[in-house]
This record gives C-alpha cells, sequence and structure tokens, in this order.
C-alpha cells in the first residue's frame, strides 16, 4: 500500500466480501439500432431473440434472484457476428437466429442458461469484433 500526496492510501484491497452472486447466470442482448446503414444488431432480429429468451427464461422458472437475469444491452462492439448476446459470469459469447423456423435461443436457454452448457455452435470466433 502506498499514500498518494493528498494522504489517501492507495493500492490496498477493498475488503468488500459479497454474498454469493445475486445471479447465477446473466445474459445481455445487444439492442442497438444503427440508421446509417452500418451493421447493427437490431436489423437481424436482436429484439426478437431477447423478447423471446425473456419468455422462455420465465416459462421455465430460471428468473429471479439466485438463478437467471435477461438485459437489454447497447453496442457490445461485436457488431459483425451480429445478433449477439453474452453470458456470464463464463464470459460466453453466442450469436444466433430467432425466427419461426430456428429458434437458437431455446437452446441457449436451455442448455447454458439452466444447464451451464455452453451451446458450442453459436460460439462467436474470439477474433470478430466490430
Ligand atoms: S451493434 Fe450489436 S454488438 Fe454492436
Amino acid at each position: 500500500m502506498t499514500e498518494s500526496p493528498n494522504g489517501a492510501k492507495t493500492g490496498a484491497v477493498a475488503d468488500v466480501r459479497q454474498p454469493a452472486s445475486y445471479y447465477e447466470r446473466h445474459i445481455f442482448f445487444c439492442l442497438n439500432e444503427r440508421k446509417n446503414g452500418e451493421q447493427c444488431c437490431a436489423h437481424h432480429g436482436a429484439a426478437e431473440g431477447f423478447d423471446r429468451c425473456k419468455m422462455q427464461v420465465k416459462a421455465a422458472g430460471l428468473s429471479g434472484p439466485g438463478k437467471v437475469r435477461v438485459n437489454k444491452a447497447g453496442c457490445l462492439d461485436r457488431c459483425a457476428a451480429g445478433p449477439v448476446a453474452v453470458v456470464y459470469p463464463e464470459a460466453v459469447w453466442y450469436s444466433f437466429v430467432d425466427n419461426h423456423d430456428n429458434h437458437d435461443i431455446d437452446e441457449i436457454v436451455e442448455s447454458h442458461l439452466k444447464n451451464g452448457r455452453v451451446v458450442e455452435r453459436l460460439l462467436i470466433p474470439g477474433d470478430v469484433g466490430r
């Protein structure tokens, strides 16, 4: 630990004992929309995927403290893979298709959010960014 010019202690590790994580898992959906024609998740079914996830998590009884939280997010800067969602605490990034014929979201909910098994086929390659 050192002392700054104003006398404040710096470099100390704060004693921030936390209870168990409030949510077991947290999934964030990018819902960002760009009106200038650039790639964005909003133009690739992001809102439908978010709505589907909320509905499926609730239907499965997974929502709430100690379980799963589904949240909207702005741009997550991985637009080229959009639509994207990321699950924490594992920091697993997914791209998905969710429409009348294909419900990738259902698989993410059942496999990852419910059972902790990553859905390998939906992973975004590590080098895909904006
Ligand atoms: S617009 Fe969705 S990650 Fe950037």
